[in-house]
């Protein structure tokens, strides 16, 4: 059991344990698991490392469900992705939810599991989608109170990834590199780093992905997303719809450079090409894992 252990500075929620992140299996390259590939992905079994699959689809399962996810299981490793522990809600977590994740989390024994940076829950209703938070103290306590809550069910390690988001919330009190950095510092939770989402959100926001790196600490870099999007009257569109472009590899590069990454993920959610297509991109991500040393 996780508890809240000190307080760092006026107000911090501190439930810290930093040692499991840093001992995490190196897993490699994988796929965002999509039911359509099934039968690609066991004709084709070597060119997937491991899968992520999204935990909600598996919660409530049926029986049919069940065989999926246990015959899944049996030949790949999996990582449960969750889409809506809501960890930016004020009110606290689902209890409910949280058990059907602790759940599926024991039966698939995974290395680490993850969520998001947002908010999906307010007030007992659901928003529906990733919602981001304001980058201010008040928001990483309550960020670290829900991870200590969801901790005291799930003690595989987690990571927490950063979302794409088109506004940004007002009382900002820090840029949003130095939110990630106290969430993660107080948390103990590693960084599932979307460097889609960092691709997008740097060419929206004006900003320069090398120096919200800067500002990152990069030991804690656990896994990465990538996939491609659309362009859009200049903005970038986080889609999910198309291969991944030249600048995305760019900076997948130079995340792979200065980060230890255990695990890459491409993440195709929309306008699915046939399986060869995310084969080859597959195949590129691993030349760029394995052509780092210290991976
Ligand atoms: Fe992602």
């Amino acid at each position: 059991v996780v508890e809240v252990v000190a307080a760092a500075g006026e107000g911090d929620v501190v439930v810290a344990d930093h040692s499991a992140i840093k001992n995490l299996p190196t897993l490699g390259v994988g796929l965002g698991y999509r039911e359509r590939y099934r039968s690609d992905l066991f004709l084709n079994r070597s060119s997937v490392d491991f899968l992520e699959i999204t935990a909600d689809h598996f919660f409530d399962a049926t029986g049919e469900k069940l065989e999926e996810l246990e015959l899944l299981a049996e030949n790949f490793v999996l990582i449960p992705h969750g889409l809506s522990m809501s960890f930016g809600s004020a009110e606290g977590l689902d209890s409910a939810y949280v058990e059907k994740f602790a759940g599926l989390v024991e039966k698939l024994n995974p290395p680490w599991w993850s969520e998001h940076i947002a908010f999906t829950r307010a007030g007992g209703v659901d928003i529906g989608h990733l919602t981001p938070l304001p980058f201010s103290s008040e928001a990483v306590d309550v960020l670290c109170r829900n991870i200590a809550e969801a901790k005291k069910q799930i003690s595989t390690p987690l990571i927490l990834e950063n979302i794409s988001f088109n506004l940004r919330f007002p009382g900002a009190e820090m840029t949003e590199g130095q939110f990630i950095t106290r969430l993660l510092e107080n948390s103990g939770a590693g960084l599932l780093l979307d460097v889609t989402n960092l691709y997008g959100n740097s060419r929206n926001h004006r900003y320069d992905p090398s120096e919200f790196l800067d500002e990152l600490p990069l030991d804690r870099v656990v896994q990465l997303h990538f996939v491609g999007g659309l362009e859009q009257e200049g903005r970038f569109i986080d889609s999910h719809s198309t291969e991944t472009p030249e600048p995305i590899w760019q900076l997948l590069a130079e995340v792979l450079q200065r980060c230890q990454v255990k695990g890459m993920i491409l993440e195709r959610d929309e306008n699915f090409p046939p399986y060869p297509e995310l084969r080859r991109e597959l195949s590129r991500a691993r030349q760029l894992f394995k052509g780092v040393p210290s991976q």
